[in-house]
């Protein structure tokens, strides 16, 4: 079934539909969207739920009174739907005063300044159900070698996350923070550039187990690394705590396509993994519709990324299922994999005086035998087109 349903826990930063097209070589294509028409719209679509960077709900500089007005609408829109609303961010990017970012800018009113601007809207994530804070940090990092001294920057991001730890802690609330990694744009390069980066950052925390990742597949893909591979590590660490979906064609800028659009057989093998994986978190897009794109175009593309995902579910779930593919799994050795390399009850000795394992073991033979990936990956490509 291809129509999307609140129960497949898709959701869209107002970002997202709302980007206005404006990039670095041309103006805005498109005109504001309220905040209100992209709740409706795509609840109407089928998705669960929205996300959103303070500013995009509450315009930077807005009064006390301002804000409580575009809180109540959209909290109207939300109650009329029943989209939810299951992570929420901080926009630390936009403003000039981030130039040379939030938590690691080298001028420290502005660490405190994004310090006060975080907690402000943890407030409000928290208010309207919020489960994960997302902490994408754009300007943290250089374009040159001398201007951040990275092992410092380090601390600073150190502090600001176990002050927002504390903070959480203390009032209470039941909400994790997940680091969104970027390897640049729009800074030359961005800290915690990568999943396996911010994976070992997490662990230097005061409260590493409050914080998870956020992966993005454009993000990665930009690094040239395999985000499947990126996304099975968070999972076994135990880190998956939120995903962004998207499209991207190779090492390029940033280039936040619908999901499906970019590296297809990335986006399968995905797919397949979160739905074996236990990965029960929202199934996030943030792409920008390409300023080609009217307002048609916009929704289009928002129902393209969660239909493409559905096909990739259904088309995962064949694979998986048939026969023919479970005995090319055996051929490849997978179900050998899963046993361990040490027997039932065997010691490290055992091991070490075992001929077979070594003294006797006939190296040239064992080689011969061939991993039948070849096989394995055609059935996979058979049922990704569909013939199967
Ligand atoms: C990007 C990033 C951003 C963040 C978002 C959340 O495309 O560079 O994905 O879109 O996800 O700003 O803070
Ligand atoms: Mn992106
Ligand atoms: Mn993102
Ligand atoms: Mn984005």
């Amino acid at each position: 079934n291809l129509t999307p349903t609140p129960a497949d826990k898709f959701t869209f930063g107002l970002w997202t539909v709302g980007w206005q097209g404006r990039d670095p070589f041309g103006d805005a294509t498109r005109a504001p969207l309220d905040p209100v028409e992209s709740v409706n719209r795509l609840a109407e679509l089928g998705a669960y739920g929205v996300t959103f960077h303070d500013d995009d709900l509450i315009p930077f500089g807005s009064s006390d009174a301002e804000r409580d007005a575009h809180i109540k609408r959209f909290r109207q829109a939300l109650d009329a739907t029943g989209m939810k609303v299951p992570m929420a961010t901080t926009n630390l990017f936009t403003h000039p005063v981030f130039k040379d970012g939030g938590f690691t800018s080298n001028v420290r009113e502005v660490r405190r300044f994004a310090l006060r601007k975080v907690i402000r809207n943890i407030d409000l994530a928290v208010e309207l159900g919020a489960e994960t804070y997302v902490a994408w940090g754009g300007r943290e990092g250089a374009e040159s070698g001398g201007a951040k001294d990275v092992r410092v920057a380090l601390d600073r991001m150190k502090e600001a996350f176990d002050i927002l730890g504390q903070y959480v802690t203390e009032q209470g609330y039941q909400l994790r923070f997940a680091v969104e990694p970027k390897p640049n744009e729009p800074r030359g390069d961005i800290l915690l550039p990568t999943v396996g980066h911010a994976l070992a950052f997490i662990n230097s925390l005061e409260r590493p187990e409050m914080v998870g990742v956020n992966p993005e597949v454009g993000h990665e893909q930009m690094a040239g690394l395999n985000f499947p591979h990126g996304i099975a590590q968070a999972l076994w660490h135990g880190k998956l705590f939120h995903i962004d979906l998207n499209g991207q064609t190779g090492i390029k800028y940033d280039q936040d396509l619908r999901f499906g659009a970019g590296d297809l057989r990335s986006a399968f093998w995905l797919v397949d993994l979160l739905e074996r994986g236990g990965y029960q978190g929202p199934r996030h897009f943030d792409f920008k519709p390409p300023r080609t794109e009217d307002m048609s175009g916009v929704w289009a593309s928002a129902a393209g990324g969660m239909r493409n995902y559905l096909i990739l579910k259904e088309r995962a779930a064949a694979f998986r299922a048939n026969p023919v593919v479970q005995e090319a799994l055996r051929a490849s050795g997978l179900d050998e994999l899963a046993q361990t390399t040490l027997g039932a009850g065997e010691s490290l000795a055992d091991l070490i005086a075992d001929r077979s394992a070594y003294e006797d073991f006939d190296a040239d033979a064992v080689a011969e035998r061939g991993m039948a990936f070849e096989a394995l990956d055609q059935l996979a490509m058979d049922h990704l087109l569909g013939v199967r």
